[in-house]
């Protein structure tokens, strides 16, 4: 018989780590429906204790998900324990995740502590939490870098304690397969209650190793947790991509020989959602979730697939979710019609007022646009303007002027809080000179680290641009998203979006670091 592999999501607390990812409470609740519609095992939705936002998206997320299990991160102290028991106290299911660093470099430099001293506050912490929750996971932070003999008092102690999963964790991402699959194979052969708890591979992209490492921690290792992100997201160079660790598992089912409880035709809807929300695009030749995992270019390849599709593919973009994007509304769909996509979507409203600003917004789209596809639909809720959180400056009106051999010249109106403010600017393009008229009144004196657009349905001029911003000021980084088929009205959106995250204050404790 087949082993269970464990999917545990962290893409709403190691993805958020992230630069400019972080999240408001319900878009997080949006990931974590979605997430439960892939049918994911774990959600660790947060670090509870880091920030009152975060504990109020894990308890929203606790007493809101019923199908998966929810976690919370704690480091190994009581505060942190009792914040994220707290949090999770009407979940369903619920996990809590507590970790401590175990590498000498870790202990020395950044924790200033001894080995015993780490040794005794990972016991005391895993007794603690034991007593509020009896499924628990302990990480020792740069795990992969951590001494073997050390490594194993420190395991063989929390398991005794009670910890039920241990997930040993690449943070740097430095680890090979071979080697990272015989790490986990010698610790669970030389801790002596090795089977008492399950064991959990979670793996840093730094070398672009993280899908291979975990493999390997499955393979080789016995791991049967894989811990991941949706379209890889994590801090620097990512974590593990839960949909190609789902697809490879899936697909090579001869040689995992591995069951999966993943609804793998959700993957493609989570990735373009979390995409959309957090600003990061996934690139084009991205393995299973790109625009072109499926698309065949070359002559020689199109003509082998028309005639047996298994000549050049090895999955099927529909097991996947691709052409999930059909034409869904147009413009003469109803607000029923609409308030009933929202909901097929698993997007809640808070209110009518907000259903009614939507709608109305859709039915502006509509006009402007013939066919509106989900991905539309998505963009237009993610709009601040729509949920109004965090919304503190609004685009009322754009108009700019471009002509071959002139310099492009832009107005813009906008509301800061109550007021509305009118600003020119000149520019290189129409795009410069809009984000320069309204940096001219704001003055935040935010770095504009990254601009990109994108279309957010492929094949049309007609689809809509989706622009991501990215604003660096005083340490903070910040993503804005704005999407509209005139691609300088959706890059104001998208520096407006920035401009309200730097303008509300969620403070927020670093995992790592
Ligand atoms: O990468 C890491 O070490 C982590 C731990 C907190 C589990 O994310
Ligand atoms: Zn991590």
């Amino acid at each position: 018989m087949a082993d269970q592999l464990i999917i545990f999501d962290t893409t709403l607390r190691d993805g958020e780590q992230s630069p400019g990812a972080s999240m408001t409470r319900d878009e997080k609740l949006r990931i974590a429906r979605q997430l439960e519609r892939l049918k994911v095992d774990v959600i660790e939705a947060g670090f509870a204790a880091s920030s009152n936002g975060d504990f109020e998206a894990v308890k929203a997320i606790a007493n809101q998900v019923r199908e998966s299990t929810i976690c919370s991160l704690a480091r190994a102290n009581d505060r942190d324990i009792a914040r994220a028991a707290e949090a999770l106290a009407g979940a369903q299911r619920s996990r809590i995740h507590t970790f401590i660093a175990t590498s000498a470099l870790h202990m020395d430099k950044k924790l200033r502590m001894t080995p015993d001293q780490v040794f005794e506050q990972a016991k005391l912490a895993v007794r603690f939490a034991r007593n509020l929750c009896g499924d628990i996971e302990f990480s020792p932070e740069d795990g992969y870098r951590s001494d073997m003999d050390f490594l194993c008092r420190v395991l063989e102690a929390v398991i005794d304690e009670g910890a039920t999963t241990i997930n040993v964790p690449d943070t740097v991402g430095y680890a090979v397969p071979e080697l990272y699959g015989h790490f986990i194979k010698t610790l669970r052969e030389r801790i002596p209650n090795s089977d008492k708890a399950i064991w959990s591979v979670h793996c840093h992209n730094d070398l672009g190793l993280a899908v291979a490492n975990s493999l390997a921690g499955v393979k080789i290792g016995g791991a049967r947790q894989v811990e991941c992100t949706i379209n890889g997201l994590g801090e620097r160079a990512g974590n593990t991509s839960l949909e190609e660790i789902v697809m490879a598992v899936k697909t090579r089912r001869d040689y995992f020989n591995l069951d999966l409880n993943i609804d793998a035709s959700q993957i493609v809807p989570a990735s373009r959602m979390v995409s959309q929300t957090t600003g990061f695009v996934v690139q084009p030749n991205k393995a299973v979730v790109g625009a072109n995992a499926f698309a065949h270019a070359s002559g020689i390849h199109q003509d082998g697939v028309l005639k047996a599709r298994d000549t050049y593919e090895i999955m099927r973009a529909e097991d996947v979710g691709w052409g999930s994007n059909k034409i869904v509304l147009g413009k003469l769909s109803g607000r029923n019609a609409f308030k009933q996509r929202l909901q097929e979507l698993g997007i809640e409203m808070q209110s009518e007022g907000e259903i009614n600003t939507a709608f109305a917004r859709f039915k502006d789209l509509a006009d402007r646009k013939s066919e509106i596809f989900d991905e539309d639909i998505l963009a237009l809720v993610s709009d601040e303007s729509v949920t109004r959180e965090h919304e503190f400056y609004r685009l009322v009106s754009l108009s700019q002027h471009s002509e071959t051999g002139e310099r492009p010249q832009a107005a813009v109106v906008f509301a800061a809080g109550e007021v509305e403010h009118s600003a020119d600017s000149d520019g290189n393009g129409p795009v410069d000179a809009s984000l320069k008229a309204i940096e001219s009144k704001v003055g935040s004196g935010a770095e504009l680290v990254l601009y990109s657009v994108n279309a957010i349905t492929s094949g049309s001029t007609e689809s809509q641009g989706e622009v991501t911003v990215r604003l660096q000021l005083g340490g903070r980084v910040v993503n804005g998203v704005g999407a509209d088929p005139d691609i300088v009205v959706a890059s104001a959106k998208a520096y407006l979006a920035a401009l309200n995250k730097l303008h509300s204050n969620l403070e927020r404790v670093a995992a790592q670091g």
